[in-house]
């Protein structure tokens, strides 16, 4: 096992003077600015608009948006319908990420047993702070956890390619497939760290290289269309991704292009590895046809940013998120462990274990 401290220095979340202190990931790295929510409307807004996006990160967002909520409501004679009101908008405000449900389930739960004990208005204030607390801290650990179980997979001077941003920005800190190239680089076992521009937001080119090249790890930018290339020329022996929601069988959903990166792999015989909390699994979702995909306004294809780009009156398309089958991943990276091959009893089991 890997026993190295890793370089660490980015934290997208933070609650500072009961407010919500999201570093706005639209406009990095050209400016590294905050954006401060003090309602459980403006989380869901900040999540709706991309200023923080990323599967746990958006779970994390979404505890600390009901916080946010419970304070405003106090003890309002309608708190519970307001609280309830806040909670609907928070779930509505993106569809694929199922850390986002399941982080409010969570919350959801612990509201319950506090109204249940008779808890008043600041003893649930505090209670609920502490659980949103505990998933943001829990997070960051489980991604430290996860980036010794990947590590151990990179061999002695192996290249890896990442795309999308599934790193620090993406969780609470350390990130997931970025946690593995964080203890993977650490370890001294990384020759290289190539990442996907990732159009049409730019994680890749914006964000991964940004807080790869912040702790000091090198990164290589390719357009999504050389992926083939690096791999036909042997350059990399790994694609490691996140995923917003894992379904029962084993299908992943993550940043549209993975699905193309995973066909190339296996043509190439790269290896393709996800990394995922197991509360990015859903055991509700059979497999990966049933995952709800995101679709985006056409004009993030047709602009590059404020900057019009394609030929007026040509259409988009835009779906932000595709379904890589499960048959395509070497390996699943979890808290709880690794999965070689994932299926759906092998899944079933990990959930099930301790
Ligand atoms: O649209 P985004 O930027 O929220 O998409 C993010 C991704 O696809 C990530 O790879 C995924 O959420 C995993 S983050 C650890």
């Amino acid at each position: 096992m890997t026993q190295v401290s890793p370089p660490d220095a980015v934290r997208p979340i933070a609650w500072r003077d009961d407010a919500l202190v999201l570093l706005d990931q639209r406009v990095l790295p050209q400016e590294e600015k905050d954006v401060v929510c003090r309602t459980a409307g403006e989380a869901a807004a900040a999540i709706r608009d991309m200023v923080v996006r990323g599967a746990p990160a958006i779970g994390i967002t979404a505890a600390w948006g009901v916080v946010l909520a419970v304070q405003e409501h106090g003890n309002a004679p309608d708190w519970q319908a307001k609280l309830a009101a806040d909670m609907a908008r928070l779930r509505e405000s993106r569809p694929t990420a199922v850390n986002l449900f399941w982080a409010l389930d969570r919350m959801q739960l612990r509201l319950n047993q506090l109204v249940t004990e008779g808890a008043d208005a600041a003893q649930r204030c505090a209670s609920m702070l502490a659980e949103a607390q505990a998933i943001h801290e829990d997070d960051i650990a489980i991604n430290r956890r996860m980036g010794v179980l990947g590590a151990d997979y990179i061999g002695k001077g192996e290249s890896v390619l990442t795309h999308c941003n599934a790193g620090a920005l993406a969780t609470g800190g350390y990130g997931t497939a970025l946690g593995v190239i964080r203890s993977a680089w650490a370890a001294d076992r990384l020759a290289g760290v190539y990442a996907d521009e990732t159009r049409p937001w730019l994680q890749g080119a914006r964000l991964t290289a940004w807080e790869l090249l912040r702790d000091g790890i090198p990164t290589t930018l390719i357009v999504e269309g050389a992926a083939a290339s690096l791999m036909a020329q042997g350059q990399v022996q790994w694609v490691i991704v996140g995923a917003d929601r894992v379904a029962a069988n084993g299908d992943v959903a993550n940043k549209i292009g993975t699905y193309g990166l995973a066909v190339l792999a296996r043509q190439h015989g790269v290896r393709f590895m996800v990394v995922a909390p197991t509360s990015t699994v859903d055991l509700d979702c059979p497999e990966g046809a049933a995952i709800p995909i995101e679709t985006r306004a056409a004009e993030e294809v047709t602009r590059l940013g404020d900057r019009p780009v394609a030929a007026p009156g040509a259409g988009a398309w835009n779906p932000v998120f595709d379904v890589t089958p499960a048959a395509l991943v070497d390996v699943l990276v979890t808290e709880r462990g690794v999965l070689e091959r994932p299926d759906r009893d092998s899944l079933l089991a990990l959930m099930e274990s301790a």
